[in-house]
């Protein structure tokens, strides 16, 4: 596609939504507007570090048709981030993940269709279900769809929008589902920070069920450069799986945290299970690798978590205040 001057990022605010401006801000010359209503899982903070002849916080919701119909007009790309993205609070209240995943969607669909704007969605590999832990197979692009959560499946709602809206109204999108992403900005209700928060408060890392689930990891910034690639080179219509290799068990991540911040591995404690709680996810992403040439750049999840332990360290203010309400709401789940 021709170059990227303006580029709408919706839920640029967030985890992944961080990462990825600071990623087109170093590797493109675009200007980017982002898009995000400030939810708690929200960090501006990340973006007002950034140029700001580069980077604009418009702070609205992705569903709300006169917000997103002005912000789309005149933009290069759209690269829809904006969801409500944890499976725990799914499970407490699935209201929000069907307003914010389905409906917003849907109003960012039906706006990049008027203004004849390339429109990429960002998913997750969760909308497959999941894969027994003794299964030989990954997940690919010919997975069918098979969510078992409320967030997997407002997200595998979005994704069949988009596909749809490819196909009755020729609007110029491409899909990724990625799988379980790490690095910096991530909220302290997620796995891997709040393992670490833990041990650096010394506390114990809390493990659902018995730790045996598998999730595929990939560091936050492999994430940002294969969406790029897919938003320069990717052929509309396609899904594009986005993975790194990095399978272990919840177990496994948990004694490496361990082990890489001084205290024994079996330092941990095994809490109340997940509801539905999804055993593998495992991503194949040779069409990504083959066809647009990405290579992730974290091939050692070690090193990755290793980096991200220090980033957590030397950002203590800034997780310390999400970590007492997300702590209060845990333990009243016995978790
Ligand atoms: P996050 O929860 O950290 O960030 C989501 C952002 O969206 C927040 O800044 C929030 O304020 C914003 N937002 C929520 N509702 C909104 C609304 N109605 N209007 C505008 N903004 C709104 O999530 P994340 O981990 O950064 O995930 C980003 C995207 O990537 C999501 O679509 C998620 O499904 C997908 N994804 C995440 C992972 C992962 O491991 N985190 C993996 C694969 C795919
Ligand atoms: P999570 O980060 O919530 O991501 P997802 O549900 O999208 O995979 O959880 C990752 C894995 O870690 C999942 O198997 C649930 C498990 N888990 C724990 O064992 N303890 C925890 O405190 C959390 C938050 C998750």
């Amino acid at each position: 596609m021709p170059d990227l001057e303006r580029v709408l990022v919706t839920g640029g605010a967030g985890f992944i939504g961080v990462n990825v401006v600071r990623h087109l801000v170093e590797h493109t010359t675009a200007r980017v507007t982002v898009l995000d209503t400030l939810t708690y899982a929200a960090s501006p903070e990340a973006l007002a570090a950034l140029p700001a002849d580069r980077v604009e916080l418009v702070v609205g919701d992705v569903a709300d048709a006169a917000t997103v119909d002005r912000l789309v007009a005149g933009q290069d790309a759209v690269l829809h981030l904006a969801a409500e993205s944890h499976n725990d609070n799914a499970l407490d209240d699935p209201g929000p993940f069907i307003r914010t995943n389905i409906v917003g969607t849907y109003v960012l669909l039906e706006a990049v269709r008027k203004a004849d704007v390339r429109f990429h969605h960002v998913s997750t590999d969760e909308v497959y279900g999941d894969l027994a832990l003794d299964d030989p197979k990954r997940f690919t692009e010919d997975t069918p769809y098979r969510p078992s959560s409320p967030y997997s499946a407002a997200k595998a709602g979005s994704d069949h929008l988009v596909r749809a809206w490819v196909r009755s109204f020729g609007v110029r999108a491409t899909i990724s589902n990625c799988s379980n992403n790490y690095g910096p900005w991530q909220h302290v209700e997620k796995f891997v920070p709040r393992q670490i928060t833990e041990i650096l408060e010394g506390r114990r890392p809390r493990v659902y069920g018995d730790g045996r689930q598998v999730r595929d990891w990939i560091h936050v910034d492999d994430h940002s450069s294969a969406l790029l690639a897919i938003l320069e080179r990717g052929r509309i219509g396609e899904t594009y799986l986005v993975g790194a290799d990095g399978e272990r068990t919840n177990l496994d991540v948990v004694r490496t945290l361990l082990r890489l911040m001084g205290r024994p591995e079996e330092d941990y404690e095994l809490v109340a299970d997940r509801a539905g709680h999804d055993q593998r996810y495992a991503i194949e992403s040779g069409k990504l690798r083959l066809e647009l040439g990405w290579q992730p750049r974290f091939s050692d999840l070690e090193q990755g978590l290793a980096e991200t332990v220090e980033w957590y360290r030397d950002h203590r203010d800034w997780w310390e205040a999400h970590k007492a309400v997300t702590e209060t709401a845990y333990a009243a789940k016995g978790q």
